[in-house]
């Protein structure tokens, strides 16, 4: 009920019981015996005005006060509580308005939360990855200095390597600079139709060159068509590669470390698989390497470990493509990570 009907209610009320009474007074007892009534009256009145007056004073101070707790709590910083009042009066449709605010201003700080929270997690992404690349430039450029690359063909790929690891810093470095700014934290990605043979055969092609320095043997496997096409974000994908060889390189414990890449044709996707004869992973880890920050005990107690980011990075990006990851491994034995990638269908044209 509107204040406005419940104020005109009470003015009515004290009204009608006025003129009710006094016609009553006077046609039935007379000029005489009205004054007894009157007194009567009187108190009926003053019972009445003082009921509806703490009728409409409930009607204000209760929502009132509930405002005012709200607004406190909302001063505080404190968002998550509720005001619950349905009246239907101005007093209930301010207290619904209110309650139509806190649930905005608590949706816009749950946004900024989560914008700050991917915001670091982007940033600490890109700074983890540019890690891989620094390394290796860093490994090349010692090997040149002290005369490791004796030939020419040596140097050439020393140099080709070096000059690879560099281009894929400079497209980090731009991704951070173009998160920095836009407003969305977002990955950007730049997918593109590509063929699954020749890209994946410039990545073995860098790999093997990268990794025979290394020592390490590598073995390319791709049993796919050769037509065969797939949608990704081509420098993002190399980013899925680098984070799972940069595990097998470090976390491999055989004097003859090897390395392995296949291409496979699994329906409507394509599925990688990269394997090393590494340390392996416990099966009671298996289920939480993909997670932020999860190292295995192994990893933890060693010198190698690292921040346990580098897998969730690769399952993000593989996600953002549709795809899936998931590993399988054998302690002492080696890992093997597998992903999909949806490949690309053309839709025939019906004429
Ligand atoms: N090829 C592998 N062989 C053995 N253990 C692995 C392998 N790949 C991942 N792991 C285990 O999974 C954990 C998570 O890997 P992830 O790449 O996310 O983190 P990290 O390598 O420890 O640190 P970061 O990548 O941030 O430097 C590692 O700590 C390691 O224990
Ligand atoms: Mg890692």
């Amino acid at each position: 009920m509107k204040l406005r009907t419940k104020l005109v209610i009470v003015y009515i009320t004290i009204m009608i019981l006025t003129t009710i009474s006094t016609t009553i007074a006077v046609h039935t007892f007379g000029p005489q015996k009205a004054t007894e009534f009157q007194q009567l009256y009187l108190v009926v009145v003053f019972v009445t005005t003082g009921l509806l007056i703490y009728w409409i004073y409930r009607t204000i101070s209760v929502p009132l006060a509930k405002l005012q707790k709200a607004a406190r709590n909302i001063k505080e910083g404190n968002l998550d509580f509720e005001i619950n009042i349905d009246g239907e009066d101005e007093i209930g449709q301010l207290c619904q308005d209110f309650e139509a605010m806190r649930i905005r201003l608590k949706a816009n700080a749950e946004e900024k939360v989560a914008f700050d929270r991917e915001n670091k997690e982007l940033i600490s992404n890109i700074s983890h990855d540019l890690k891989t690349p620094i390394t290796t430039i860093k490994g090349y450029v010692e090997g040149i200095m002290d005369g490791v690359a004796d030939t020419p063909e040596k140097m050439d790929r020393y140099i080709k390597t070096i000059y690879n690891k560099a281009n894929e810093m400079d497209l980090l470095i731009n991704e951070l600079t173009l998160y920095s700014k836009i407003d969305t934290n977002r990955i950007p990605y730049n997918f593109a139709t590509i063929s699954a043979k020749e890209y994946f055969q410039d990545c073995a092609d860098d790999l093997y060159m990268e990794l025979e320095a290394k020592g390490v043997e590598f073995t390319y496997r791709n049993l796919m068509d050769d037509d065969c096409k797939v949608i990704v974000d081509p420098e993002q994908l190399r980013r899925v590669i680098n984070n799972i060889v940069s595990n097998s390189l470090k976390y491999m414990d055989k004097p003859q470390g090897k390395i392995t890449m296949d291409l496979k044709d699994v329906g409507d996707f394509v599925q990688i698989e990269l394997g090393d004869n590494g340390k392996g992973i416990a099966s009671k880890d298996l289920p939480y390497i993909f997670d932020r920050f999860y190292r295995t005990d192994a990893s933890r107690n060693s010198s190698k470990g690292g921040s346990g980011i580098g897998l969730s990075i690769v399952k993000k990006i593989v996600e953002e493509h549709g795809g899936n990851i998931w590993a399988t491994s054998e302690e002492g034995a080696g890992t093997t990570m597998y992903f999909v990638i949806r490949k690309y269908q053309e839709v025939p044209i019906d004429e």
